[in-house]
């Protein structure tokens, strides 16, 4: 997906764009998957109305909220909790190449594994949008099992806008998955989509 990086202060000066802020919310995990193969951390993405996955996160007005503010407000409409947002976990910018004049505020926090259940109970109990906006809350497998299952077939769906590149650059940024098996899964995806 095309489009470029700008910085926040940027960003904020365009007073003629719409803003939108999404988040990776994230847990470190001991669970184990098939009781052997540990899942180490936990990724949480969302199955939006249009088919396509996507981070939780919507549309905020900057004249009106601040971004972290805006961004509660939208998390609190598609997962049923107001999950507190500071600018200590604000990412990047991005402008996006469609819809022109949309500005793509990424964030990331580290939750931990209740508050993260807490999230996916709420989500399906609690959430206005959820049945609506949001189709269900997923996680990411993040581990590569032998047939090549697992990441580099989540990769091989389809994403909204940049949304597949944030969430590669978050994993690597956060060394959620080593450089080594990301840059396999991103190969193996590529060869499973033709
Ligand atoms: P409404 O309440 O219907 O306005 O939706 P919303 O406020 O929840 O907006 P949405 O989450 O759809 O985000 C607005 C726009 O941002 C979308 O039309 C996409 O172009 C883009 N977008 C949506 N999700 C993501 C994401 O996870 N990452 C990125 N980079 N862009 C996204
Ligand atoms: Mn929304
Ligand atoms: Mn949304
Ligand atoms: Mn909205
Ligand atoms: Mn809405
Ligand atoms: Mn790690």
């Amino acid at each position: 997906m095309a489009g470029k990086d700008i910085t926040r202060e940027d960003a904020l000066s365009r007073l003629d764009h719409k803003h939108a802020c999404h988040i990776l919310l994230y847990a470190d995990s001991r669970a184990k998957l098939f009781g052997k193969i540990p899942i180490k951390h936990i990724v949480l993405m969302q199955m939006r109305f249009d088919g396509l996955l996507g981070f939780p996160g919507g549309l905020v007005k900057p004249s009106e909220e601040s971004l972290e503010a805006g961004l509660c407000r939208e998390l609190q409409e598609e997962l049923g909790v107001a999950v507190p947002v500071t600018i200590d976990h604000y990412v990047s910018s991005h402008l996006a190449q469609s819809p022109p004049h949309l500005i793509l505020h990424f964030y990331c926090k580290k939750i931990t594994e209740a508050e993260l259940l807490e999230i996916e109970r709420a989500a399906v109990s609690n959430a206005v949008d959820h049945g609506l906006e949001v189709m269900g809350l997923t996680r990411v497998p993040l581990y590569t099992l032998r047939n090549g299952g697992g990441l580099p077939w989540f990769l091989s769906h389809s994403f909204i806008s940049n949304s597949r590149a944030q969430l590669l650059e978050a994993l690597r940024r956060l060394d959620l998955v080593s450089p080594q098996t990301l840059e396999e899964a991103v190969q193996k995806a590529e060869e499973m989509r033709c």
